[in-house]
């Protein structure tokens, strides 16, 4: 049996996001591994070892390896990412290297694996360098999933696309053709520098987790609000996630 890497997505934070194929999938696993860095990395690790006391039944030998921080003073912000994953890369080659040659190890990804993560990217590349290893990949419930259920909303008007995308992008302006946008990793309260015209925001911090901050209504009423609620929580937790969908009305 070759080695195998499991990735179960665990959701935003709620140990009840983690689905039935992801406990068994856990209570399999021989190895986990953990990353470890940072106020906010460091509360994401929390809410994994809370995961594996709550569903794991037996001992689980467990790796806790510090990510290293992205260059953020580098110009180019792809070829930092490049960079950024090259080294975490050599970091994965290494620990899976070290597996038997019949182990399955475990990832706890946050959300779902598939969206804005890189951990699937990365393990391609350690395939690349030569060291082998199947991978299966358990779904997770994402922070836009877990913010549409917070405000019991739909993601989509009927019959109409969602642009999915990052603050970084709608910097740049509001996407060509949008109807509903979800915006994640935004650092920048790019909300607050749109045209609010015609726009109605629901917004999410922690969503899932027990500081959980939920805020809705006409952007250009509430964009104020929203920073100066996610500048003082920010301030208050050491880090902070949020999310939100903005909705032409
Ligand atoms: C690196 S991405 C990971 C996304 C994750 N794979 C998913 O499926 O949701 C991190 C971004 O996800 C969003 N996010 C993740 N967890 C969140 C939470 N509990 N509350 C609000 N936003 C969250 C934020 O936009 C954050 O910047």
């Amino acid at each position: 049996m070759p080695r195998q890497l499991v990735l179960i997505g665990i959701g935003t934070g709620n140990p009840e996001h983690l689905t039935v194929e992801g406990i068994n999938a856990l209570e399999r696993a021989d190895v986990l591994f953990v990353p470890t860095k940072g106020e906010e990395k460091a509360a994401l690790a929390a809410v994994r070892r809370e995961i594996v006391a709550r569903y794991r039944t037996r001992p689980l030998n467990t790796i806790e390896f510090a990510l290293p921080v992205r260059d953020t003073a580098n110009v180019d912000y792809k070829a930092g990412v490049v960079g950024w994953h090259a080294e975490i890369s050599a970091q994965y080659a290494a620990m899976i290297g070290a597996m038997g040659p019949d182990e399955t190890g475990a990832l706890l990804v946050w959300g779902d694996p598939g969206l804005y993560d890189s951990t699937l990217r990365i393990l391609d590349c350690v395939r690349g360098e030569g060291i082998a290893f199947s991978m299966k990949v358990v779904p997770g419930i994402t922070a836009l999933q877990a913010l549409t259920a917070a405000f019991a909303i739909p993601l989509n008007t009927i019959g109409n696309p969602v642009t999915i995308t990052t603050g970084r992008k709608l910097l740049h302006g509001w996407p060509d053709g949008a109807d509903s946008v979800v915006v994640m990793l935004d650092g920048q309260k790019s909300f607050a520098k749109l045209d609010s015209e015609g726009l109605h925001i629901w917004w999410g911090a922690y969503v899932g987790m027990e500081q959980q901050m939920l805020i809705e209504g006409p952007l250009a009423d509430v964009a104020e609000k929203i920073a100066l609620a996610r500048d003082h929580a920010r301030a208050e937790h050491g880090w902070i996630m949020d999310v939100y969908l903005l909705r032409r009305v």
